[in-house]
């Protein structure tokens, strides 16, 4: 038998291409490539990228101009690019870098057998159609070999709100459901695997809509999954959290307290431009909402700073919106004009302004972060342990509340659920004891 040919993929970006990173893997796979941790003895390199700002588009063309080495040394070499950059620039990629030898978008990735077999050939393939077929009716079921206990799964994907500033409703597509058997099905290819905790995927994720009651519906049905011991989802719209959704956080006991539920910003006025569609008032009663059906939620979110015609004021309303919620966890970002988006257009803020604000924002954010992680010493947390910690007889898991906690390792496996009682808050975990 040949030497397997090996395979590098690289993965920017959100979840859904750490999904897609995977299940390319898995396609290339029945070509008989294996994974491989280093790109110096690839045979061929993927670049799984992000358009989402500037920075991590332009990134994609300095990792390229890396790999140029290693094609020097390595004529046989493909490198490809897949995900939203190849989308979005789809032949401008090849002739910015005309060693890169494939273009695949993150609708079309299924047909990356036959795009290899075109390689082989030494021609170059692209493809960034949006086709009709369904790429997960031609990816095989999931692999029975043993994996980790956490998993993501896309069941969403696309975005049909076009907000004014993002580049996801033309690198993704519009809104599509995955529907929910097939979905069902990988869960339990999952679990099977070892998985003891899914995180359900999309864009737009609790816009889900291939199971009657929506994803509170899915979520259910996932429930009685023999096995899966924790559900968690990510990322929604605060439009579409609808009572079943808000409902299930307070009843059902695998969905994990923790909700990432971006805002982008506290300005009425800004929300509007950002054609966010909904007001700062309407997000709080949500807000309101969802606590009163499970207190302990911790809240994640988004935010964009320095927006076109964001004034000191909307700033301010966004600091208070942020003291008046409280978050848990948040990402925050400087906004990036986008080619094509409808903001792009409009007269930009100067990049100090934006910078200033940036960091005060993150003040406010990770003073937020920082209480909340304290307020959990000396309460009890269900761990489900994921690997060994930095130091010897440690073990590091997650809590409900996605903290990363780590315990003395006695009598933990991988894949456990243990009650632990949290003793300290460190930068980025917290410690505590098995009880
Ligand atoms: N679908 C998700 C977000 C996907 S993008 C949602 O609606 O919440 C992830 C985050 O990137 C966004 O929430 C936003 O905060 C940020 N983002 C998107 N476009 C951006 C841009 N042009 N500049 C800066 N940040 C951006
Ligand atoms: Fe982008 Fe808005 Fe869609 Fe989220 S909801 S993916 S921010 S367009
Ligand atoms: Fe980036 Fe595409 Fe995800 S632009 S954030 S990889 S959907």
């Amino acid at each position: 038998m040949s030497e397997p040919k090996k395979l590098f993929i690289k993965t920017y970006g959100c979840q859904m291409n750490v999904y897609d990173s995977e299940r390319m893997a898995e396609a290339l796979g029945g070509k008989g490539y294996v994974e491989t941790k280093s790109a110096e003895d690839a045979d061929m390199i993927l670049m799984n990228t992000c358009h989402i700002r500037e920075k991590a588009a332009e990134k994609v063309y300095s990792e390229l101009g890396r790999f140029k080495g290693l094609k020097e040394k390595n004529p046989d070499l493909k490198i490809g690019v897949a995900g939203c950059v190849a989308q979005a620039e789809g032949e401008e990629i090849m002739r910015r870098q005309p060693m890169v030898d494939l273009v695949v978008g993150p609708q079309s990735y299924h047909r990356l057998p036959a795009m290899d077999d075109a390689l082989q050939k030494g021609e170059k393939a692209l493809d960034t159609d949006f086709p009709e077929d369904d790429k997960f009716e031609t990816l095989k079921s999931r692999p029975k070999a043993k994996r980790g206990p956490t998993a993501f799964l896309t069941v969403q994907e696309g975005c049909d709100k076009f907000c004014a500033f993002c580049v996801v409703p033309y690198t993704r597509g519009a809104e599509v459901s995955r529907p929910s058997e097939r979905i069902i099905r990988e869960a339990n290819e999952l679990v099977e695997a070892g998985v003891k905790e899914i995180t359900l995927l999309g864009q737009n994720v609790n816009a889900y809509h291939g199971h009657e009651g929506g994803l509170a519906g899915l979520i259910w049905a996932l429930d009685k999954v023999d096995g899966l011991e924790r559900i968690r989802f990510t990322t929604s719209h605060p439009n579409d959290m609808d009572d079943a959704l808000i409902e299930a956080h307070g009843t059902c006991d695998k969905l994990m307290p923790y909700l990432h539920l971006p805002v982008q910003s506290g300005s009425d006025r800004i929300l509007k431009a950002m054609n966010r569609k909904h007001t700062r008032d309407e997000y709080f009663k949500l807000i309101d909402r969802i606590r009163s059906a499970r207190p302990d939620l911790l809240l994640s979110g988004d935010f964009i700073v320095g927006f076109p015609g964001e004034t000191e004021a909307d700033f301010e309303d966004t600091l208070d919106l942020i003291r008046t919620v409280h978050y848990g966890q948040a990402y925050s970002f400087k906004y990036s004009t986008r080619p094509g988006t409808p903001a792009a257009e409009k007269t930009q803020l100067p990049d100090d302004v934006a910078s200033d604000r940036l960091q005060r924002l993150q003040t406010l954010l990770g003073d937020q972060q920082r209480a909340t992680q304290e307020s959990m010493v000396g309460k009890t947390v269900k761990v489900l342990f994921e690997k060994a910690g930095r130091e010897a007889g440690q073990m590091i898991g997650k809590s409900e509340y996605l903290h990363a906690v780590f315990a003395p390792a006695t009598d933990v496996a991988i894949g456990d659920v243990r009650s632990v009682r949290i003793t300290k808050s460190e930068r980025n975990s917290l410690g505590g004891e098995l009880i």
